[in-house]
């Protein structure tokens, strides 16, 4: 039996889709109520690797890049990693996410990758060893702060007395 223990929730989505406005608005709430919360992003720009990853996405660097990005290839980096309790799929079309601003410089900030984005997701979600939940992030922002606020007070409730499993290792999907 596992000790209690929090829950990792992840915010996934598009480029444009919320995913740092929620994730903000969703740690303050939970702390108002009183819930130990913290924030975490990826990529960390500010550890060494981050430093290179984003140089690398602001073009100031180059590295080989595995530009057909297969889905296994994808996951590598993540396989036994804490599996996440929850992942809130921030789902919005990309001429929604256009409508929030421009492009701005960064490598990947163009349709044509960001469609490539949403397939991949759109596979990703196949994976019923992960616990996905749709948010229509079109919504305006109470709208999806509440939808998000909902289910992640839920999954804190079921998760506490859960053990934590492992991202994509066979024995535990
Ligand atoms: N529900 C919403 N409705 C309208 N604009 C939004 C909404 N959520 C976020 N935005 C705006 O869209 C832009 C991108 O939001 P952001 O949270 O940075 O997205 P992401 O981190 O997923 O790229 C920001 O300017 C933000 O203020
Ligand atoms: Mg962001």
């Amino acid at each position: 039996m596992a000790g209690r223990r929090g829950a990792l929730i992840v915010l996934e989505g598009a480029d444009r889709a919320g995913k740092s406005t929620q994730a903000k608005r969703l740690v303050e709430s939970l702390k108002e109520r009183g819930y130990q919360a913290e924030g975490m992003r990826f990529p960390e720009r500010t550890t060494e690797i981050g430093r290179l990853v984003g140089s690398y996405l602001e073009k100031k660097s180059n590295l080989e890049d595995h530009t057909n990005f297969s889905l296994h290839w994808c996951k590598q980096p993540d396989v036994g990693l804490p599996k996440p309790d929850i992942v809130l799929f921030l789902d919005i079309s990309a001429e929604a996410a256009a409508k929030r601003g421009d492009f701005g410089n960064e490598r990947y900030e163009t349709s044509a990758f960001q469609k490539m984005v949403q397939k991949r997701y759109a596979e990703l979600m196949e994976d019923r060893s992960l616990n996905w939940q749709v948010i229509d992030a079109a919504q305006s922002m109470e709208e999806v702060h509440s939808a998000i606020r909902q289910l992640s007070e839920d999954i804190i409730q079921e998760a506490k007395d859960q053990p934590l499993g492992k991202l994509w290792v066979e024995s535990d999907t």
